[in-house]
């Protein structure tokens, strides 16, 4: 899977230049995929500088899951790091309590204090800084025609946001990643086919969370594997093409979307176990 090589490039250089002169990141990640929708540059660059990782979307991932995923990231100590929706505001503007109490100094020497926000496309980062900035900031740099820079919103109390351009970054060398990006929606414009996809993503969610899928498919046994899921799953929902074929690329665009607004339930996509295991074998391989 690979995508935007020229747009990635261009938002990895505005966040290396940014990242030296703000006291703090906010990195919203998607709680299904913690790893896979982290900027690998930030966490390459980030040193020991204050971070809040905000794992949104949380009211759509697994909250057995999510809870490792917020002791892992927060046993290096700059960082902090909690389970937000959107859904649910107060507990995103309360961040910026957090934030008033880690930089007391600044404050109350009447200093500013500089946020960079970062976030891959879809992940709910507009809706966040229009969350905490108390009102609607328009986008910008998130198209890729638009070659605006880096915004600067106010909010209150001496505190400013840098948005950064949500574009993706690739892991080229990770397909996995780039597999989950695309099973939570993250990325659109692919070559890869939605039956790939689903065949990905049920291939995971048959090891997972197997019960969910035999729930939601009404299917008289585990599927052996995921054609076999796909096609028995395709016959429930009448995926029936001409022929009597069993319609792939129908049944995979009903379980992604499934997938997605979590009617097949609440399903994680990643634990910091198989994160660490994959960023290993990675680095081998670099
Ligand atoms: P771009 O506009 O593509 O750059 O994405 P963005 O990261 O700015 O995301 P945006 O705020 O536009 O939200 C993307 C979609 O996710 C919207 O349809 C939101 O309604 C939805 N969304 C945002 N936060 C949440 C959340 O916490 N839970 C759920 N279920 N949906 C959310």
């Amino acid at each position: 899977i690979n995508w935007f090589p020229g747009h990635m490039h261009k938002a990895t250089k505005e966040i290396k230049q940014r990242l030296p002169s703000v006291d703090l990141i906010i990195e919203v990640l998607d709680a299904r995929i913690p790893y896979s929708s982290a900027n690998p540059v930030i966490a390459k660059l980030r040193g020991d500088k204050p971070c809040i990782k905000l794992l949104n979307k949380s009211d759509l991932a697994d909250p057995e899951i999510t809870k490792r995923w917020i002791e892992h990231f927060e046993q290096d100590k700059s960082v902090r790091s909690m389970a937000v929706t959107s859904h649910k505001p107060d507990q995103i503007r309360a961040i910026l309590q957090d934030v008033r109490s880690l930089f007391a100094d600044n404050f109350e020497r009447g200093r500013p204090i500089h946020i960079m926000i970062t976030g891959i496309p879809n992940v709910g980062k507009s809706t966040i800084i229009n969350i905490l900035a108390q009102r609607t900031i328009a986008k910008t740099g998130n198209e890729p025609a638009v070659t605006k820079g880096q915004q600067k919103i106010n909010l209150p109390d001496g505190l400013f946001l840098w948005d950064t351009p949500g574009i993706l970054w690739g892991k080229f060398h990770n397909q996995s990643a780039a597999y989950r990006l695309a099973t939570t929606g993250a990325i659109k414009e692919t070559a890869v086919s939605n039956d790939d996809i689903a065949a990905w993503a049920a291939e995971y969610l048959l090891r997972a969370y197997p019960d969910a899928l035999v729930k939601r498919y009404e299917l008289a046994s585990t599927p052996r594997d995921e054609i076999d899921f796909l096609e028995q799953a395709g016959k429930r929902r009448g995926c029936i093409s001409r022929g009597n074929q069993i319609d792939f690329e129908k049944i995979a665009k009903i379980f992604l979307t499934e997938y997605r607004d979590a009617t097949l339930g609440l399903l994680s996509l990643e634990t910091p176990e198989m994160a660490q295991a994959e960023e290993a074998e990675v680095e081998a391989k670099l």
